[in-house]
């Protein structure tokens, strides 16, 4: 706690746990379990950071909203200047039912239908990041039909492995996701000759969680001159080199416990200023404006999940500490077998009890932690799940019936519920018996 508490807005003060200056307790009491709260300030300080770390370079950060799609989180960072990069129709109409601009929208995604092409292209969005030459054809069909001109770039898969989960790994050639390296130039000159098409640019993405610099400035290094050339001939207007940003999640990581952690220039935390640093001498010379895409940088530790402890169930071999939140609400452990800092609402001391902390979901992958040391809980306190506000809410589900959970933003003294939580009833109100029934 001690190490995350400079990268977010969640903090003990006493015994209690607040974001900002709100007691979680509080919140807990009054919205109930299982809550996501976010912290605008987190949020805010985030976007902030970023985007002065690349002042030296005109430069859009488009928020990747699949991390968080709240509409008080996206009308947060519209309201910051931010663009947004959107993977669906849905997407792109969320950021216009939060009162953002679906023209500072890019649109990614490597199965686009020709409706989504239509309603983006109605919308007059920034820039379509097409992923195969099939796709190239179809924004071009689309737009000779609605007589517009579609602004596209390709995504470049530059073959460079980002080294983290095989399930977020997306740069390399065993991925469904962009053009391959060698590739890219002819299809450009074919893309071309299609009719209705604005060739604005190109982009890359080569994962996420990415805790070292490295692997980003080998891919830019490795792009960059793929950009000069083809901006020489189709004259782009912007590069965008995706998101992918980690964040800290294990603060024994952060204390430099875990080799992997370091960069090479000794740091522990990726920060904006080391990404910049190693980034920006090698984008500046393109003299085009650069795009970013990243998503769990902003919202990661701007988010926890707050959940109330049911059952304490002791078997001769473990301790198990069953909570009322489960992998329906936040699933990346059971996923990715992620790590999430698990801390008290209100802190007791005592001995640290190794725990397992699991939900009421008949899956044995419905688990927050394995053999934690965890202060000792009881039935009725409250625990928090960190680094909760990227890909947690979003990746929920209602399996096992389990409504989707309450969020709630905090600014100051301030709180406000963002999602209700959802009334039971909701999730079969599309289902209907059928007619011989
Ligand atoms: N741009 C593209 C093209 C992407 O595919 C992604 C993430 C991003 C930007 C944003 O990446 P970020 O800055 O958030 O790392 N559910 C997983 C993460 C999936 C990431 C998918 N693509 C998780 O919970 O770790």
């Amino acid at each position: 706690m001690a190490e995350t508490a400079s990268v977010h807005s969640f903090h003990y003060s006493g015994r209690d746990l607040f974001c900002e200056d709100v007691s979680l307790a509080a919140l807990a009491k009054k919205h109930g379990t299982p809550l996501y709260v976010y912290s605008q300030a987190t949020l805010t300080g985030h976007f902030t950071k970023l985007d002065k770390a690349l002042a030296p370079l005109p430069h859009l950060v488009c928020f990747a909203m699949k991390s968080n799609s709240n509409l008080a989180v996206i009308r947060t960072l519209a309201d910051l200047g931010s663009g947004f990069d959107t993977v669906s129709a849905g997407e792109i109409q969320r950021v216009i039912a939060a009162g953002g601009d679906p023209r500072k929208c890019v649109f990614a995604g490597v199965g686009k239908t020709e409706e989504e092409i239509t309603f983006a292209l109605r919308q007059d969005i920034y820039s379509f990041n097409v992923e195969s030459e099939a796709e190239l054809k179809r924004i071009s069909k689309v737009a000779v039909k609605l007589k517009k001109i579609a602004p596209v770039a390709v995504r470049v898969n530059p073959n460079v492995d980002a080294g983290t989960h095989a399930k977020i790994t997306t740069g390399t050639y065993d991925n469904k996701f962009g053009i391959a390296f060698e590739q890219i130039g002819d299809v450009y000159a074919r893309a071309a000759k299609l009719p209705n098409l604005r060739l604005r640019g190109l982009q890359m993405h080569i994962g996420s969680q990415l805790t070292d610099v490295t692997p980003f400035r080998k891919a830019v290094e490795k792009v960059v001159p793929l950009v000069t050339e083809l901006n020489a001939r189709h004259g782009f207007d912007f590069f965008s080199i995706g998101g992918g940003i980690g964040i800290v999640y294990d603060p024994a990581l952060a204390s430099g416990e875990a080799k992997w952690w370091k960069t090479p220039e000794g740091k522990k935390v990726l920060t904006p200023q080391i990404y910049a640093d190693a980034l920006v001498p090698l984008l500046k010379p393109l003299g085009l404006r650069i795009l970013l895409e990243p998503g769990r940088f902003i919202t990661g530790n701007a988010g926890v999940l707050v959940t109330r402890v049911e059952f304490i169930k002791k078997t001769g071999k473990k301790n198990f500490v069953i909570v009322d939140a489960a992998m329906n609400d936040l699933i990346r452990p059971a996923f990715y077998d992620s790590y999430h800092e698990i801390v008290p609402l209100t802190k007791k001391g005592g001995a640290l009890v190794s725990s397992d902390v699991v939900g009421p979901i008949c899956e044995s992958g419905d688990f927050f932690a394995k053999d934690r040391p965890l202060a000792k809980v009881g039935e009725g306190d409250h625990l928090a799940l960190l680094s909760a506000g990227a890909y947690g809410s979003v990746m929920g589900s209602t399996y096992n019936s389990r409504p989707l959970a309450a969020e709630v933003l905090v600014h100051g003294k301030k709180s406000a519920v963002v999602r209700r939580r959802q009334p039971v009833a909701d999730i079969w109100r599309d289902e209907a018996l059928t007619p011989w029934q």
